[in-house]
């Protein structure tokens, strides 16, 4: 039996997986209330659908620096795949490619980036920017030699936050899974050698906690490709980033992940929209679910959304098959809403179909 959505399929994989890696996907930091919110907030948005209008013929298909995608859903990028199948990234980067979307790989992937790209998808990195503008140097030409078209830098990271799940379960990668993108770079094998929680051990060298405005900007003037920053949440932080040279912004809080208490991200997105002002792409994740949920992010101005956990939860259900149905899945909602809000294509998917139930 196959998940019929992607909340379903939470619960299959949940099933699936060892709890340590469940709980690892899973969780929000401290009191998850963050985690919450971005799932909540989408019910406090009604639809206003338009009706009698021709919709026999539907493209929900665009182009997000240079790169068409059949719907503007993207595969967020989410660390360790190879927890939840033996296939981890190949598998995602396979399905996502078969979808016609957009793979952003995460620094913490457990297959090098030059074997994902191999797969065919088209690939932007996720980069943790380190203390050592030599590392982090090495690491984007690296990718951007493998064949990765962005690099998407996250923000939301200065420390980890604090997931009490993974302290209490002692989380840390299995014997034989690692980092392969960053091992050569670790100075002192310290991603080999700390046990305990990853997420508060063996992986706190590669954050960077004084990254500046300054460093992104020399960050975007050096890449050949195009940078993104994720993790922004106020629309002030949004012109920044695009007057520092980004070509667009994530809305994202981590999926909950790092400070718990942030609004959802999908209240924050009609600030950023308003901030950016057209000057670059404005990608939002967290909670997204339902085909009406992009739907709602598309009305609110965002130009493409990404999963995180639900790929993972495909992986768990049925390696490439279980992702490939997870995109197939939410794509077919989106257009299934397209239909029923009276929208052919994006460009009809405009604010007045969107209210908020009670102001953000
Ligand atoms: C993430 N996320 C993340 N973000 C990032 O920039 N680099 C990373 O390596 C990871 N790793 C990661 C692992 C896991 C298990 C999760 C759940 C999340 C955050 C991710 O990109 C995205 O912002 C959220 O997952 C979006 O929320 P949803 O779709 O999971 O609700
Ligand atoms: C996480 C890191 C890897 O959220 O971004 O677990």
């Amino acid at each position: 039996m196959l998940p019929q959505n992607l909340i379903e399929a939470e619960t299959f994989a949940r099933a699936r997986l060892a709890r340590v890696v469940y709980d690892y996907y899973r969780s929000g930091a401290w009191d998850e209330t963050s985690l919450r919110r971005n799932r909540e907030a989408f019910e406090q948005i009604d639809l206003w659908p338009r009706v009698l209008v021709d919709v026999s013929s539907r493209d929900a298909g665009t182009t997000l620096l240079g790169t068409r995608v059949s719907a503007p859903i993207l595969a967020a990028p989410t660390a360790f795949h190879r927890l939840a199948h033996p296939d981890g990234e190949v598998a995602t980067a396979r399905a996502v490619a078969a979808a016609g979307s957009i793979m952003v790989l995460s620094s913490l992937s457990t297959t090098a980036v030059e074997e994902v790209v191999a797969q065919g998808a088209t690939v932007w990195f996720q980069l943790y920017a380190n203390k050592d503008p030599g590392i982090t140097q090495a690491l984007t030409d690296r990718v951007i030699a493998a064949g990765c078209k962005a690099l998407m830098l996250t923000a939301d990271t200065p420390v980890w936050g604090t997931r009490e799940r993974d302290q209490r379960n002692g989380f840390r990668l299995p014997h034989g899974l690692g980092a392969p993108n960053l091992a050569s770079l670790d100075p002192v094998g310290e991603l080999k050698s700390r046990t305990g929680s990853a997420m508060c051990g063996a992986f706190d060298w590669m954050l960077h906690p004084a990254l500046s405005w300054q460093e992104l900007e020399r960050i975007c003037a050096r890449s050949p490709v195009p940078v993104l920053l994720k993790g922004v949440m106020r629309g002030d932080d949004s012109a920044r980033a695009i007057e520092c040279g980004c070509a667009g912004v994530v809305v994202s809080n981590h999926g909950g992940r790092q400070l718990d208490g942030t609004p959802a991200t999908i209240e924050s997105l009609p600030k950023v929209v308003e901030a950016v002002a057209g000057r670059g792409l404005v990608l939002v994740d967290g909670g997204v679910r339902r085909g009406t949920d992009v739907l709602k992010a598309l009305a609110l101005g965002a130009d493409a959304v990404q999963i995180g956990r639900p790929q993972l939860w495909g992986l768990a259900c049925g390696g490439e098959e279980g992702v490939r149905l997870i995109f197939d899945q939410l794509a077919r909602e989106l257009d299934i809403s397209m239909a029923l809000a009276g929208c052919r294509s994006l460009t009809e998917i405009t604010a007045d179909l969107v209210r908020w139930r009670s102001a953000p």
